[in-house]
């Protein structure tokens, strides 16, 4: 008897932000962001379409490295981490376009246990784009997308099965100190014995090269940056000028991270009609729309056991740019 190859299982979208849901949150964090002193914007309205774009262009820039840095790793040890987990689910967080997942997908398919894909990512189209694109080119894969904000809804991901959890980019370090406690915290909950937990993490190094990584020669990041503007003229009837904004960013020496701010480039009045506000900015005045932490090993070993994770292993880039930790929760 000949086994035939199975067939691709078309892909799920599972949606938990409804558009009710995605607006109140959006009028709260802009109106508390910009009455705030500083002014402030959460980083997850970089994401819409253009955005999810401008980031893709992000990693594939020469300054940019935590992207190819994390690939290495993975290329390198991703049989390592699919056999000391042993899953046969791989759960991520913060998808994007699922790119580097590709190669844990492989690795989890040689030990011959892969069964299904959960990729959450608050970015409809970008991961419905990728979901479709997965499910075709691994037949047989169970892809569940699952449309939601991980600081919200990680209690709504599928159970069952052994799951790998993967946390890639280093995204973790644009949560502040609080945030990664709770997200870390919810997450250690959620989990059940014997998932495991993967996660990438930016590495403290010289400063001129972090720097420049969130400031590239081409303006990609400046773009990337200033599109939040875009999102609120669009969605809040905002009246921003986008050009009258400069990209800054800078490294914290207090608090080991980059920070992205908008710098009004002369005195701004800028109306938001759908929530009846004005809000001024003065030349020169600097608005907070992301930080990127960098651990250093120690660090980070110390923030994941306080949450109450015990780690099985680190696997450091060559050069020591960028780190990948897997991890379960204690009990
Ligand atoms: N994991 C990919 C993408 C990283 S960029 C990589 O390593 O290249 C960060 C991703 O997280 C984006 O796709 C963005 O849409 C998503 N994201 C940002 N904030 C989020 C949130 N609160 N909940 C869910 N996804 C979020
Ligand atoms: N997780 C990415 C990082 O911290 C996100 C990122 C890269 C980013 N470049 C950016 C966020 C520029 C805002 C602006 O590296």
């Amino acid at each position: 008897m000949t086994t035939l190859d199975p067939a691709p299982i078309a892909p799920t979208l599972d949606v938990h932000l409804s558009d009710v849901d995605l607006r109140n949150a959006l009028e709260h964090d802009v109106r508390t962001g910009l009455t705030a002193d500083p002014k402030r914007l959460p980083p997850v309205y970089f994401y819409d379409d253009r955005g999810s774009r401008l980031f893709d262009e992000i990693t594939r820039l020469p300054e940019y490295y935590p992207t190819r840095s994390e690939r290495w790793i993975l290329d390198t040890h991703a049989k390592d981490m699919a056999y000391l987990s042993d899953a046969d689910t791989l759960v991520e967080l913060g998808a994007g376009t699922c790119e580097k997942s590709r190669v844990l997908l492989d690795a989890m398919q040689a030990t011959g246990r892969l069964a299904r894909y959960i990729p959450l990512d608050v970015s409809d189209t970008t991961l419905w784009a990728a979901a479709t694109a997965l499910a075709e080119d691994y037949p047989g894969l169970v892809v569940s997308a699952v449309v939601g904000d991980f600081h919200r809804h990680l209690d709504q991901l599928p159970t069952g099965g052994c799951r790998l959890f993967a946390f890639l980019g280093g995204t973790i370090g644009n949560l502040d100190p609080a945030q990664r406690k709770r997200f870390l915290v919810d997450l250690d909950c959620v989990m059940d014995a014997g998932d495991r937990l993967l996660i990438g993490t930016d590495l403290v190094k010289d400063r001129g090269r972090l720097v420049d990584a969130y400031d590239d020669a081409a303006g990609v990041t400046a773009e990337f940056n200033r599109n939040v503007l875009h999102v609120l003229n669009r969605e809040l009837g905002a009246d921003f000028d986008p050009s009258q904004f400069e990209h800054v960013a800078k490294w914290n020496e207090d608090d080991q991270r980059i920070e992205m701010w908008l710098r009004a480039m002369s005195d701004q009045s800028v109306r938001m009609v759908d929530l009846d506000l004005d809000i001024s900015f003065a030349s020169g005045e600097e608005m907070l729309t992301e930080i990127s932490t960098k651990f250093t090993p120690d660090a980070l070993e110390a923030e994941l056991e306080e949450c109450g994770f015990v780690i099985d292993s680190m696997w450091a880039s060559e050069g020591d740019e960028f780190l990948m930790t897997l991890c379960h929760p204690h009990c």
